[in-house]
This record gives structure tokens, sequence and C-alpha cells, in this order.
């Protein structure tokens, strides 16, 4: 089965009611390539504005969510509050929630099971630091996130992975195409050992990193680059040339 190339916009805790239009706007108004997957995900204040503004085609994230029902866990939204609002998708394990805010692997783990377990698909996010990836740790750092999501996860059909190196997020250093592609190859290698020949056939794995409409069609050409996870360019007019970058 052919992976559909996905690409997502992670706003992060950027934008304005006025800015935020104007990216829909831009969106709405552009030819997107219908065969491309396309999920963006604005600071949860705006949701169900972009939820209500967008047009059909491209789906909705949230940036964070937690992993109970509901109840007393003040400044958290649920995966029902997303369901309710017509909020189909998540992002989980961002390294800045990683390093930030400290979120460990179980927890990311943790709610990604509550996510996919009712009905909330999910871009999964892990990668290196710098200092590892010099220390040739690379692999066995993902790994080691990946075993974590596994020891808690059984259903991989909601989960996109998002390769991440921490040293190419906001910093312009976007990885090479050959870098990415080995560690892309290495998490399907991976999830092939681990999970399955049809897990590893059918996830997408995405790099996220500094893409912008220059790096994005080389980027793409990688037989294990299944798309993108975009943070500063998606909140431009250039967003539409990176969705449209697959040849
Ligand atoms: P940049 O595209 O701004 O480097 O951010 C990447 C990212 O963290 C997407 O989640």
């Amino acid at each position: 089965m052919a992976r559909k190339f996905f690409v997502g916009g992670n706003f992060k805790m950027n934008g304005t009611i006025a800015s935020i239009k104007e990216i829909v706007q831009n969106l709405n108004n552009a030819t997107l390539d219908p065969n491309v997957e396309v999920v963006i995900a604005p600071p949860a204040l705006y949701l169900l504005l972009v939820r209500d503004s967008i047009k059909n085609g491209v789906e909705v994230a949230a940036q964070n969510v937690w992993n109970k029902p509901n109840g007393a866990y003040t400044g958290e939204i649920s995966v029902s509050q997303l369901k309710d609002s017509n909020i189909n998708w998540t992002i989980l394990g961002h390294s800045e929630r990683r390093t930030i805010l400290a979120e460990s692997d179980e927890v990311v783990s943790s709610k990604t099971k509550f996510a996919t377990e009712n009905g909330v698909s999910v871009i999964w996010c892990c990668g290196e630091s710098l200092a590892e990836r010099e220390a040739g740790n690379t692999i066995s750092v993902v790994s080691g996130q990946l075993e974590a999501l596994k020891s808690q996860v059984s259903d991989w059909s909601r989960i996109v992975i998002a390769y991440e190196p921490i040293w190419a997020i906001g910093t312009g250093k976007v990885a090479t195409t050959e870098q990415a592609q080995e560690v892309h190859a290495a998490i399907r290698e991976w999830l092939k050992k681990e999970v399955s020949q049809k897990v590893a056939d059918e996830t997408r794995i995405l790099y996220g990193g500094s893409v912008t409409e220059k790096n994005s069609k080389d980027l793409s050409k990688q037989p294990d680059i299944d798309g993108f996870l975009v943070g500063g360019a998606s909140l431009k007019p250039a967003f539409v040339d990176i969705i449209n970058s697959k040849q």
C-alpha cells in the first residue's frame, strides 16, 4: 500500500486571531495537491476558529492532549473535547515539551495510548539532541523513544511518526537528505523488527526541522521520507509550496 504523503504545520505558540485567519485564507485560496494529507496545528485557543474556517480536506490538530477522560487537570484539554470540536489529530512528544516541560517517554506514551484508543490520531515526535548525535547515539536514542511507545501502544494505525532532530528545529540547520533518510530507514527497520512488516510498510515517517520550500523537494525524494512536520515555515505563504513539493 502506498503511503499518502503527509504535511503537518505546527504553529507552536505563535499567531493572533488576525494572522491565523490570514493563514487559513491563504490555504483556502491555494490549490493543494489532493494526494497530500494536510494537518495544521494552531495553539489550542484557536483550534475552533481554524476548524470552522478551513476548507474541506485540511485537517486540524491540537499540539497536546491529556491522558484522562476529564476531571481536575487544570490547564489540560481532553480527547473527548477535541472530538466534540471535530478535531481528530494531536501532536504528542514534541521535543519542546519533552525538554522544556520535562515530559518523560512514559507520559508521552500514555498520552499517545489514550488518544489513539479513543479515536484521535497522533503525530508522535522523536529525535536526538546535538550532543547525542555527536556521540553517535542517534539511532539508539530514537529506538529508546520508540521502545517506550511500543510498551504502551498496540494500534499503530492512528500514529504518524515525526523524526525531528532537536539541533535542526528552528535553527535553519536542516538535516541533509542523507542524514534524514538514514534515520527514517532505521525507524522503518525498527518497526519491521519490533512491530510488523505491515506497520513498517504503512506508517508515515515525517521529517521535521527547518523545512522550507527550498529544501522540501529534495527531502521528499528520499524513499523513507513520507512528509514533513513544519514549524516556522507553516506560518508563511510558502507553506503551500512545501505541501505541493512532492513530485
Ligand atoms: P521548524 O520548522 O521551525 O524548524 O520547527 C520544526 C518543528 O519543531 C515542527 O514541529
